[in-house]
């Protein structure tokens, strides 16, 4: 048998991913699994990599395209209950890596704990978000992180404490593990100055991106020269559309489904992003999303 007895009937298949994504694109897992504990977890991986599987973690599926119309694999989503806890210490707070960010910085709010507000809007997970390092206005949650609780593909779960973590701008060291949880330092507020911060945070951000259709956040990252989506909007691609995918009309650096759109669609404008821009200023936009190919 494939998988062990007591994962067999909740291992799924054919699962459609699409509608666990912000994007709303994608096709469907070959096999789907949502563990209950890290045990479960443990023994889908072990299994998996017996059966030379091809493990993917859905995170938030904020800030992915899925690509495949059949995804060969064991897709893994962290939504249970183990995996969303949150314990504050002081002045930290100890997230699993499927708790929500807004979550995560309403429960520090509850606690007047102050240094997550800048992250007011992000959508997705906290585990995705570490992993990729998310930011805004000049900051990145790689900075707060004390430590994090890993397992990697092969089951073994180890701690990493900060000197061993390494934060770059959207990136992180963490592509070998599967985070489990996050220890992140703030500092003590106060809970009126805090819900301020978060409100005028959220308001920028509607102000400057908006965000009416599904999408995957910003589509690149900046590059050294200038913001992507000034670049994008230099070359005039505002609105431009590929089947029904759309660069947004507000913030050039979003891609809107405006409908059904496939995933073919968006690769299709992202490639003729990068032409364009790379024609007029010699730069070479990087996908900031994960792309599951
Ligand atoms: N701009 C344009 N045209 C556009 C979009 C932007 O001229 O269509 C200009 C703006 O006027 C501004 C500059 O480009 O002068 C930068 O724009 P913005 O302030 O919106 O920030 P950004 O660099 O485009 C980054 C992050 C966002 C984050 C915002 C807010 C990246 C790739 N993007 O955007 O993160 O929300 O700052 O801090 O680092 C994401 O990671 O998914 C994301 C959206």
């Amino acid at each position: 048998m494939l998988w062990p007895k007591n994962l067999s009937k909740r291992i799924k298949t054919k699962i459609s991913l699409a509608p666990l994504t912000s994007f709303k694109i994608g096709g469907r897992a070959e096999y789907f699994f949502e563990p209950e504990n890290i045990k479960d977890l443990q023994q889908a991986l072990v299994s998996a990599r017996k059966n030379k599987i091809r493990v993917f973690i859905l995170g938030g599926g904020s800030n992915i395209l899925i690509s495949q119309p059949a995804l060969p694999g064991l897709v893994i989503r962290l939504s249970s209950n183990s995996f969303k806890q949150c314990a504050i210490k002081g002045c930290c707070i100890v997230g699993g890596s499927g708790l929500k960010l807004n979550q995560l910085i309403l429960a520090a709010r509850d606690k007047s704990l102050t240094g997550l507000e800048f992250l007011s809007g992000i959508p997705g997970s906290l585990g995705g978000s570490v992993l990729g390092n998310a930011g805004a206005w000049g900051n990145s949650i790689g900075g707060l992180v004390k430590a994090a609780g890993v397992i990697d593909y092969c089951g073994k779960q180890k701690i990493l404490t900060a000197k061993q973590l390494k934060f770059g701008y959207r990136s992180s060291n963490l592509g070998r593990y599967i985070i489990i949880w996050v220890k992140l330092g703030l500092r003590r507020g106060q809970k009126k100055a805090i819900a301020a911060k978060i409100r005028e945070y959220l308001l920028a951000r509607r102000k400057s991106q908006g965000s009416l259709l599904p999408n995957a956040g910003c589509i690149f990252k900046n590059p050294v020269s200038a913001p992507a989506g000034k670049l994008i909007d230099s070359c005039g691609l505002k609105g431009k559309r590929c089947g029904k995918a759309m660069v947004s009309c507000q913030h050039a650096n979003f891609i809107f489904n405006t409908g059904k759109a496939s995933s073919a669609d968006v690769l299709s404008l992202i490639g003729l992003i990068q032409k364009k821009v790379r024609n007029k200023f010699k730069v070479n936009l990087e996908p900031e999303i994960k792309i599951w190919k």
